[in-house]
């Protein structure tokens, strides 16, 4: 069996990893990949967002099975784009996709559908957008409508912030068309996790859940990054949170969707915050997230491939989806400045008494020697029975690797410790 996965991070190395485990012995190519990858998989220089070049390869190279994982290219239409050559896909279509690559379209189907969120307000003009704040609730959140790197909410503590932060996506652009449309809403408060589920538009089976460390530095300061590590379970996510998540969001989400004529089959990822009212959808993403499915499939004892034909073939209800009931924790190490000016080019080791999982991120070989080539570099990633007995595990061996300007925070794991 031919499978081609496309993306070129440390989630893609996760997933690589785990198909590369499967009894049904796939042959992997994965475009772009990275240098941390060539040993399990052929990479192939083709970028996630070239959408001809990952159709052209498919037909090429006799792909049986498709592996859509980030954002850009499902939003794209990579999925409709190979499934209209034959190809069977793990991702949602476009259509599908839109639940992530717009705001404003998730925020009004679940007003329609009674899923619970922050309340809110669509701008798409600037003027009437800064009117509305003068009277707003603060603080208050402001989400450019598109797809804009993670990077494209803000969070206002003042009403002059808030106002920066609409002139700044409004009128400087700095998220591009991304900013033409943006949400404004109401500033929700509890501890944040992100469930990261599989459906094939009718079943939805919810992974063990997770919590992302998004900021910089420890104690959850500096700025927003794409993600510093990750643990899960998550001690918040109790089986009453779980139960009423279902009920009153997973299963009202998959019909939604279905209802409208946008059945997503894929990963659908949510990202949840329980407030004091109940648990809240602060977003969904339309894929697996990065750095949660370096500590969610880690724990996965079902074969992955599987799971994902059964997805994509809409069977998801026949197949078993089993988790271990351990724990795991994943530290990513950055480059030095990282998300702002960062040198790469450093060489990577690894002690020989290693003894973790390894996801690599942003690197690349050259001479058989691997190099940074990003600001996020890798992830270290330990499983263990507890949470307690991952995080130092997981801590441990990211003390056996090695680069110049490494940089993690040292406190993943510790809020959920204290939970
Ligand atoms: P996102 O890029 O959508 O993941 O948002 C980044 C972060 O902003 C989230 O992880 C939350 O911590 C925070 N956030 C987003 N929306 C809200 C909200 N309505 N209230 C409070 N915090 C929010
Ligand atoms: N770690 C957050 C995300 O993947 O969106």
């Amino acid at each position: 069996m031919n499978i081609l996965l496309v993306g070129g991070g440390g989630r893609e190395h996760a997933i690589l990893q785990k198909l590369a485990q499967s009894p049904k012995k796939p042959v992997i190519y994965v475009l772009p990949g990275n240098g941390g990858m060539d040993d399990l998989a052929q990479c192939v220089n083709v970028g996630a967002k070239d959408i001809d070049g990952i159709v052209a390869f498919a037909e090429s190279h006799a792909i049986d099975f498709a592996v859509v994982a980030p954002d850009d290219p499902l939003v794209l239409g990579a999925v409709d784009a190979l499934e209209a050559k034959g190809i069977r896909c793990f991702g949602p279509r476009a259509n599908a996709a839109i639940i992530e690559g717009s705001k404003v379209f998730s925020k009004n189907l679940m007003q329609k559908y009674g899923i619970p969120t922050a309340s809110y307000a669509v701008f798409s003009d600037m003027d009437e957008a800064l009117a509305y704040l003068d009277t707003a609730a603060i603080p208050t959140v402001i989400k450019a409508d598109g797809l804009a790197l993670g990077k494209g909410v803000i969070l206002a503590y003042t009403r002059q912030e808030a106002k920066a932060a609409v002139r700044s996506m409004m009128e400087d652009k700095i998220f591009g068309a991304s900013g033409s449309r943006v949400v404004i809403e109401e500033f929700l408060e509890g501890p944040e996790v992100s469930v990261l589920s599989f459906t094939d538009g009718k079943t939805i089976v919810p992974m063990v859940s997770s919590m992302d460390h998004k900021r910089a530095k420890d104690g959850d300061e500096g700025l927003n990054t794409g993600g510093m590590g990750t643990i899960a379970p998550n001690p918040y996510y109790t089986d009453a949170v779980a139960a009423r998540c279902m009920r009153e969001i997973f299963l009202p989400t998959v019909e939604a969707m279905r209802k409208e004529g946008r059945p997503f089959k894929g990963c659908l990822y949510f990202g949840l915050m329980i407030t004091k009212d109940g648990p809240k959808v602060i977003e969904y993403n339309c894929r697996f997230g990065d750095p949660e499915t370096q500590v969610v499939l880690p724990l996965l004892e079902s074969d992955l491939l599987t799971i994902m034909e059964a997805v994509a073939d809409e069977r998801l209800s026949d197949v078993d989806v089993r988790f271990s009931d351990g724990s795991a924790c994943c530290v990513v190490l950055a480059s030095d400045g990282y998300p702002q000016k960062y040198a790469t080019g450093f060489p990577i080791t690894v002690d020989a008494d290693f003894n973790a999982a390894l996801f690599i991120a942003g690197a690349k070989r050259v001479d058989g020697q691997l190099l940074t080539a990003g600001g996020r570099v890798l992830g270290v990633t330990a499983t263990a029975p507890t949470l307690r007995e991952a995080v130092e595990k997981a801590y441990q061996n990211a003390a056996k690797v090695h680069f110049e300007n490494a940089y993690c925070r040292m406190d993943i794991g510790k809020r959920a410790l204290n939970a």
